[in-house]
């Protein structure tokens, strides 16, 4: 069987013949034989964007992998840092890479002193998502050089920077918006424990985080470091296609994230545990969403068609985190809710399982983080993936991100004087 397909235009009845490489076909190759006629795909549900060698996923299978390396043995025997070594590196670091890595990182956590001062122009209720964006924005006039995006020496220090800072920038936010003065960095801690520090440290002259607290977070940003061509990254390649500087593209990809779609749906999830309240009343909502009324929020995905291989793992550490904190009392309703909709037709031939964000919020709540934190959470540790696909799309030299239309609006027409029309 010849790996190629055959396109034949039945207006002239002229063919092609285009082979199939790595799973896809080239556009390049159709247009030769279509000029002018666009591929519809709204959501780019069958296109393929970029070659990218950073992430893979089987989503009828539930399989990730980073770099090659199963997600599974990466969340139990690796720390974020090694792990975002890995996603912009390509390989695992060795002992003396790791060292250095972690030390690079380590003394990039300061933000300037003007960063803090930004935040106060912020009303006191502002969400931390949006304080965020406008953060990472910010830092983009912080550091002119970013925009150097051809000098790799240039690029890996900002890539360096923005792992180091956001945690700072993160914490920040909550310090802020619950009226707690901002904590300094301490060096001296790791990538998990100097977050904890910056997020609950009050007046201890140095904070000390429970060990499987540390490991939950830490699993957690291993979990939320990369996921292929998401919405944030591919917002994050797009921005990067314009060679913006990576601040700038950040805080776009940020905003992506931002949506209840992709990022938020941890909060979202949280929101609906809440307003189910009662076992009770599990049957009823789960009628309801088949009825249209709104959806099961961290259910189904757009490439999982099978249980996503992370909420599997974050199921299971809920239980480490429970044992420190107590139960979430939401946990008995989101198990309900899953038993539920996994028997359910609807959700069965739908393909609908649970995704990373059905447990997640579970745990962040039960460690003390508000909800509006959560997509914030996420944010941290994407930010490892969202730099490694800007850095490949660069090494590519991709061009400028630029799709086609098909128009469907009013024909040529002439200016109508305002008196004039009806
Ligand atoms: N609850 C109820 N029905 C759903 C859900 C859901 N969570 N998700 C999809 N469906 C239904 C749709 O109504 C549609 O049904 P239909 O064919 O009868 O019209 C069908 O399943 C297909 O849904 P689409 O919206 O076409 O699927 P798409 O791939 O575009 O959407 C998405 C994927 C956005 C994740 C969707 O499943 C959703 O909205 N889920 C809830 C939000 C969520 O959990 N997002 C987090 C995703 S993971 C992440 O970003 C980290």
């Amino acid at each position: 069987m010849p790996e190629s397909i055959t396109i034949t235009d039945n207006r002239n009845g002229q063919s092609i013949e285009i082979p199939i490489v790595e799973g896809g076909v080239n556009s390049a190759e159709w247009s030769k034989l279509l000029p002018g006629l666009w591929f519809y795909d709204p959501g780019f549900s069958a296109t393929a964007e970029c070659e990218s060698a950073i992430s893979f996923i089987d989503g009828d299978a539930g399989v990730l992998q980073y770099r090659g390396y199963p997600i599974e043995q990466l969340a139990e025997r690796s720390t974020y840092l090694e792990v975002a070594y890995l996603l912009l590196k390509g390989e695992l670091p060795t002992a003396a890479e790791l060292e250095d890595f972690v030390g690079q990182v380590t003394i990039h956590t300061f933000i300037h002193e003007n960063v803090k001062r930004f935040l106060e122009g912020f009303h006191y209720d502002a969400h931390p998502m949006g304080m965020l964006v406008s953060e990472l924005a910010a830092l983009s006039t912080f550091y002119p050089d970013a925009k150097r995006i051809d000098d790799p020496e240039i690029r890996w220090g900002h890539t360096v920077r923005l792992i180091a800072k956001m945690p700072t920038l993160a914490a920040a936010t909550h310090r802020f918006c619950s009226g707690m003065p901002f904590v300094y960095p301490n060096n001296a801690l790791s990538f998990p424990e100097n977050f904890l520090s910056m997020m609950w440290k009050m007046s201890e002259p140095a904070y000390e985080a429970n060990p499987a607290l540390v490991r939950a977070i830490e699993l957690l940003f291993i979990l939320h470091a990369d996921h292929e061509q998401n919405c944030s990254t591919t917002t994050m390649r797009v921005v990067g296609s314009a060679h913006a500087d990576p601040y700038s593209a950040c805080a776009a990809a940020t905003a992506a994230l931002y949506g209840p779609r992709h990022g938020g749906a941890n909060e979202a999830v949280l929101r609906m545990l809440t307003s189910i309240g009662s076992l009770d009343n599990v049957p009823d909502f789960v009628r309801s969403v088949k009825e249209g009324h709104g959806r099961l929020q961290g259910f189904g995905h757009r490439v999982y068609k099978n249980y996503d291989p992370r909420a599997k793992i974050i199921r299971q550490a809920a239980y480490d985190v429970f044992a420190v904190t107590g139960k979430n009392p939401l946990l008995d309703i989101a198990l309900k809710l899953e038993e539920t909709a996994l028997a359910d037709d609807y959700f069965i031939s739908r393909r609908l399982y649970p995704n990373v964000d059905f447990y997640s919020g579970l745990i962040y709540q039960a460690m003390g983080f508000p909800v509006s934190m959560f997509p914030v959470l996420f944010a941290i540790p994407r930010t490892a993936g969202w730099l490694a696909h800007w850095n490949e799309m660069l090494d590519h030299k991709t061009k400028i991100a630029r799709p086609r239309q098909l128009y469907s609006g009013a024909p040529r027409r002439d200016y109508v004087p305002i008196g004039e029309r009806s």
